[in-house]
């Protein structure tokens, strides 16, 4: 697969088959995918792989917890690490794109808290895929290293999409951390910094047809050439 039509093609998924992936098709995508560069290759990145039971255990806990925390018996636990809360132009105006694209699609209208909750929901059981991947960082490491990350996200994914595999990064995943460190046994010296579903789409499902909308380039670049 030509690399272009690997980015042109990938995007979130948000329904998956329950087809599940072989173990050997997972180190296969996630050996290429260390090739990813990093500062001083220093590979800061570690992948929790979630698959089978030990997945089913992660989402059974993390849907409890998050209902318990509905019904207020709960403590949250969003995100560990601090997450923009100021919403200002031009984002405000892109993310209400997306939901208003994304739930449309869903056909849940506007102000449905309920099924707005529940749909959100669906990424702690990671929109069905068979697989998980919890990314996490040393917590001595610096914003040069989360740059890291986010190259080795792509990486993972473009790579997924060339052996016909489908994903969806998660920031979602950084809430209830303290239930996926626990189940995972991820120590307290690291953050989780991402999450990810990885499968098989279920092309005919309408969530995933969205095609999220793009800035132009005259809106994000800038030539200096005189
Ligand atoms: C770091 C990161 C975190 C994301 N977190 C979520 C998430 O928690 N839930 C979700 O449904 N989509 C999530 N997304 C998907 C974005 O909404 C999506 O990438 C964006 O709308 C562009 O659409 P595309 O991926 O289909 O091109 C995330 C994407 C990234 C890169």
């Amino acid at each position: 697969m030509h690399v272009d039509d690997a980015i042109r093609e990938r995007r979130s998924i948000r329904a998956f088959k329950s087809d599940p992936v072989p173990r050997a098709l997972l180190e296969d995508l996630l050996e290429i995918a260390s090739r990813a560069p990093s500062g001083t290759n220093v590979q800061p990145w570690h992948v929790h792989v979630v698959m089978d039971a030990a997945r089913d255990r992660l989402v059974d806990r993390v849907m409890a917890h998050r209902e318990a925390h509905r019904a207020g018996g709960a403590p949250d636990a969003s995100s560990e690490y601090p997450r923009a809360t100021k919403r200002k132009e031009p984002y405000v105006r892109r993310m209400r794109t997306l939901g208003k694209e994304m739930y449309g699609l869903l056909g849940i209208p506007k102000g449905d808290q309920e099924a707005s909750w529940r749909q959100w929901g669906r990424n702690y059981e990671f929109f069905s895929a068979p697989v998980g991947l919890i990314f996490t960082i040393d917590k001595d490491l610096e914003y040069n290293s989360w740059l890291d990350i986010g190259i080795m996200l792509q990486t993972v994914m473009l790579a997924a999409k060339a052996r016909g595999l489908d994903t969806c990064a998660q920031g979602a995943w950084n809430n209830f951390w303290t239930i996926t460190k626990d189940e995972l046994n991820i120590p307290d010296t690291e953050y989780i910094v991402c999450g990810m579903s990885l499968g098989y789409a279920k092309e005919d499902e309408p969530v995933n047809t969205l095609i999220s909308e793009r800035e132009p380039l005259s809106n994000f670049v800038t030539f200096h050439d005189g």
